[in-house]
């Protein structure tokens, strides 16, 4: 513990890189600095915000001497916005952070070699997402998203992120705000634009959630804002053939399938499918979709993934498992049901690299090997990945 009184001074270090949550290492003291919004070969003066045992979060005070690496962070709100947190980096360094990020995790968490190459696939830089959470305070009239690590709204006029559709939209919802004649007074709203339209929930102002169509490849998908889609419609293509790959066959599995991203192509290239989604209105659509597409060989399930494997004992040998849970990653009791089907390959799709990392553990550990591990830069301008990592049964091989 750093005594009290020293709390307030500050310390020139120097970062030597980046770790998963994005924040910068340094050491100084003793003590290990998780420094934010920094890049790696910065020197920099910081100040010590919080210690925990021999670990302290820091934030910059002045940068001493820039890392070949940084640029002036574009956004005016940077720094004090929540939303980007690699805005003083490179579009190359931030590639570079992530995939360090994933090998990281990997060999730190899932104690596996570093593999030795990680592709990632980049992204449009900005104007990449095309669904937001915003954030509302009614009586200060404020709109955006939280300040970094507060619940206040930091009132944002413009987000450089957003695709062209919501960042008007934005402006719109900013303008009922102000006017005050919004019937419904949410403190949050999730907007998502689709091929054609925008959908908004709860409903605010003129704004509804309304069904929108978002075509990827040769899939048109229909849902609304209240539903998980993915945030970068540009990289689902290249995601989807990555973690199907070449696979075919008789029998396969989509698990956390949302509106059926995955479950639609995975329809095209198996005899029979299974699809698993806890979210009712999601499966709703699901179903529609898979109908509107003329597929007719999936079972859609609404049910928690854990619950279904435990009750669900197929007796066809399982080709196939897709898995995409949320960022906490897939439960215990679910990763058991899924080595008990014993599905042939596994695909694990991922928003977070450490879960991700955990959870592979426990496959290899029950004779699965790791094939592949490839990123996706769905969220630039933030440390934020997507993993896909895809495993084969040793018994199969
Ligand atoms: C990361 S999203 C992936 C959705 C879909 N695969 C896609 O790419 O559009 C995770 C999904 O899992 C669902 N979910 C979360 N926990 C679940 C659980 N325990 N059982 C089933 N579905 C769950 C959420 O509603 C969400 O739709």
């Amino acid at each position: 513990m750093i005594p009290a009184e020293q709390v307030e001074q500050t310390y020139e270090v120097d970062i030597e890189r980046l770790l998963p949550g994005g924040v910068g290492l340094a050491h100084v003291d003793g003590l290990t600095l998780f420094v934010s919004l920094a890049a790696p070969g910065d020197r920099v003066r910081v100040r010590i915000d919080r210690t925990q045992n021999k670990a302290a979060f820091a934030s910059i005070v002045e940068i001493l001497k820039p890392s070949p690496v940084r640029v002036e962070p574009p956004c005016p709100y940077f720094g004090r916005c929540g939303g980007c947190d690699f805005q003083q980096l490179t579009y190359k360094a931030q590639l570079e952070a992530k995939v360090e990020i994933i090998r990281d995790c990997l060999h730190r968490i899932a104690k596996i070699p570093l593999p030795r190459n990680i592709r990632i696939t980049p992204s449009q830089e900005w104007r990449y997402r095309s669904r937001a959470n915003w954030q509302i305070d009614n009586p200060a009239k404020l709109l955006g998203y939280f300040e970094r690590g507060t619940n206040r709204v930091c009132d944002v006029e413009y987000c450089g992120v957003l695709v062209p559709e919501l960042e008007k939209t934005l402006e719109q919802v900013r303008h009922e705000l102000k006017a005050g004649t919004a019937v419904t007074h949410p403190r949050d709203v999730d907007v998502v634009a689709g091929d054609d339209g925008i959908s908004v929930a709860p409903a605010f102002g003129g704004f509804t959630p309304e069904v929108i169509r978002k075509r990827i490849g040769r899939e048109t998908y229909s849902f609304t804002a209240d539903m998980f889609f993915q945030v970068n419609h540009e990289l689902l293509e290249p995601l989807i053939n990555e973690a199907l790959g070449s696979v075919r066959g008789q029998f396969a599995i989509d698990l956390y399938a949302g509106v059926g991203l995955f479950t639609l192509p995975m329809a095209r290239r198996f005899a029979r499918v299974s699809s698993v989604e806890a979210h009712p209105r999601a499966t709703e659509f699901a179903k529609q979709n898979l109908a509107l597409a003329g597929l007719r060989n999936v079972e859609v399930v609404t049910l928690g993934v854990a619950p279904w494997l435990k009750q669900s004992r197929p007796f066809e040998p399982l080709d196939f498992l897709l898995l995409d849970p949320p960022r906490v990653g897939c439960e215990n009791a679910a990763i058991a049901g899924i080595l008990a089907l014993r599905p042939r390959r596994i695909a694990y799709v991922s928003c977070d690299p450490a879960t991700l990392a955990r959870d592979l553990r426990k496959f290899i550990d029950d004779d699965y090997i790791l094939d592949s591990v490839a990123a996706f830069d769905m969220f630039p301008q933030t440390h934020h990945v997507e993993t896909v990592a895809r495993l084969t049964a040793m018994r199969h091989l």
